[in-house]
């Protein structure tokens, strides 16, 4: 892209999760962008894997590293590295997160079935596993007095999103958590530091695609209740969160920090009546 307000050449930017589908997608295009990569996931063999597959079909300006966001040794091993490497870090987005079946209200449960430990779980990689990356990584942008955080909300954090009440809890918080650190960075670093959060409405990935998905592809009876409230009628496709996520890192967001943008068809605007 020429247009300069969205150039993001030579900006370093680290990505959680980024094995993952929305967070990984996003890598890539950002990658194909001009920017210089730096893709974070739990497990060595898959980082590896998806930094060979971006340097042989995108750019050579990719790393990896594997980074677990609740090991704060991990973390901080992590950041040397890539100060060591690249002596900067432009854009934190915080793709890591998301549900997990023990978390999950069944069908045939109410909430005095939940499950304690597996809550803990959920909040902790959602709400810690967004708190602990920004923590350590947001050093250097404080030193640089500039940079950009995204994270990753959801629909369940402002509306009762039934069976899934750790992953909802952790994502209002994900939304506090934007506004609360927007605050904090523009106050005590200067404006040049924002954080914001998009919200994906319902995108089919590997922890709700069962939910969402029969077999045979046809929509689950929770999957068609999803449809039936999103007024553009369809899940969302990966893609269509990286425009909104290259907004919120480029200069054309100068101005915006501690807002949660929805990308979700509609979902939000819709009472479903
Ligand atoms: N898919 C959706 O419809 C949807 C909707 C709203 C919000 N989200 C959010 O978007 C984000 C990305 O979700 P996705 O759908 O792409 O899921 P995904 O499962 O495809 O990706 C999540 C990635 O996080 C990694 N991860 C898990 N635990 C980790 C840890 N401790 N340390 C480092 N990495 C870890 C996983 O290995 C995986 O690659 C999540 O925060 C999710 O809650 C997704």
């Amino acid at each position: 892209m020429n247009n300069s307000l969205f150039d993001l050449k030579g900006k370093v930017i680290a990505v959680t999760g980024a094995a993952g589908v929305l967070a990984g997608g996003t890598a890539k295009y950002l990658l194909k962008e001009g920017a210089t990569l730096v893709m974070l996931d739990l497990f060595q063999d898959k980082v590896d894997a998806l930094v060979a597959d971006c340097k042989a079909n995108i750019s050579e300006n990719v790393s990896g590293y594997a980074c677990n966001v609740l090991n704060q040794e991990i973390l901080d091993g992590v950041y040397a590295q890539i100060m060591a490497e690249h002596g900067r870090i432009d854009v934190l987005i915080n793709g890591a997160g998301g549900n997990m079946p023990g978390a999950t209200i069944g069908p045939d449960q109410t909430i005095f079935d939940l499950n304690l430990d597996d809550y803990d779980k959920v909040l902790a990689l959602n709400l810690k596993g967004t708190v602990m990356p920004t923590i350590t990584f947001a050093k250097a942008m404080a030193e640089q007095k500039s940079g950009c955080v995204v994270n990753f909300s959801s629909m369940s954090a402002g509306q009762a999103l039934t069976r899934v009440l750790g992953y909802s809890n952790a994502k209002g918080a994900i939304d506090n958590f934007t506004r609360w650190m927007a605050v904090e960075l523009a106050q005590k670093f200067g404006g040049g530091i924002r954080v914001n959060a998009i919200a994906p409405g319902f995108f089919v990935s590997h922890q709700n695609r069962a939910l969402l998905l029969n077999d045979d592809g046809t929509y689950t009876a929770r999957g068609t209740q999803v449809i039936n409230k999103t007024p553009m009628g369809r899940f969302g496709e990966q893609d269509e969160v990286n425009g909104c996520i290259h907004y919120l890192i480029s200069d054309a967001s100068k101005f915006v920090t501690g807002t949660v943008i929805p990308v979700d068809g509609g979902f939000s605007a819709y009472t479903g009546v």
